[in-house]
């Protein structure tokens, strides 16, 4: 398994365009009501803004795109809106997924998939597999996910694994356990829909990730939307617990050890 530098480690690369972007996709129960439809409709034109927002990253040079579409504590809600996601999952996987192939896009669900029916876990695995080998985009999204799962279960699986480390283990030893240890830790994180806060979404990937929240509801966030995140993310200066001048000194000698 592949170990990649951890932020509170080492300084990692910084580019213009940052590498993974993570999005919080929120608001659409507001959009919709504000039109008077269902809260459902909200969830349906929210496929198409990720539909346009996967466009953007491809053609901006993102290489990963992290969206949450559906967090473990999601299931309390009414259920009816509970069923009609899981359609909405299940149709959209099926509508997507050849188009997410032709664009050379690479497809991952990460999550506990256990309490998903067998129809959409099968789509899962469908659209995994005809995309798997795409050397472009890799776009995850994140269904019945919660943070505090991912590091609980990595742990779990890691002490399975490697017994000795319990009293031992290092960031880098759990890093390979982790839902996204083939990812860089993402650069920037979206959240629309007016609320500033991380809702459980990659605790631990998130460590000195920039944060941009906007009020545009997930149904009315597009390309320009996207742009004006990824211009603020470009005035920010990611200092990684340093200072300006350690900074500098280190990312301009390119030594990115601690
Ligand atoms: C939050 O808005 C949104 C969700 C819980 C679902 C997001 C899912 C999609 C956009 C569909 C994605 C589809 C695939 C295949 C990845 P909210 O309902 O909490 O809005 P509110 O805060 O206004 O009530």
């Amino acid at each position: 398994m592949t170990k990649l530098p951890s932020s509170t480690r080492t300084i990692p690369e910084v580019a213009k365009v940052p590498r993974h972007i993570a999005i919080i996709m929120d608001g659409n129960g507001r959009w919709a009501k504000q039109r008077f439809m269902p809260r459902v409709m909200g969830h349906q034109r929210g496929v198409e803004s990720l539909r346009e927002v996967v466009k953007g990253c491809r053609e901006l040079g993102v290489e990963y795109l992290t969206v949450f579409a559906f967090s473990s504590e999601n299931w309390r809600r009414p259920a009816d809106e509970v069923t009609f996601l899981m359609s909405l999952f299940v149709k959209a996987l099926e509508r997507e997924a050849r188009r997410l192939q032709r664009e050379n896009v690479r497809l991952q669900i990460i999550g506990d998939r256990s309490r998903f029916d067998d129809k959409l876990r099968q789509c899962m695995l469908d659209a995994e597999q005809l995309t798997a080998a795409n050397t472009g985009l890799t776009f995850t999204v994140a269904a019945n996910y919660g943070g505090r799962w991912d590091v609980m279960h990595a742990v779990q699986a890691m002490l399975r694994e490697h017994p000795a480390l319990a009293s031992t283990f290092t960031e880098e030893d759990l890093q390979p356990y982790l839902s996204m240890s083939d990812a860089p830790e993402p650069d920037l994180f979206i959240r629309t829909g007016g609320e500033q806060r991380i809702s459980n979404f990659m605790l631990w990937q998130l460590a000195y990730t920039e944060l941009y929240f906007t009020d545009t509801l997930w149904p009315a966030f597009n390309r320009a939307e996207l742009d004006k995140a990824i211009a603020s993310y470009q005035t920010r200066e990611r200092r990684f617990g340093r200072t300006s001048e350690q900074v500098q000194e280190i990312t301009g000698k390119g030594v990115a050890d601690a």
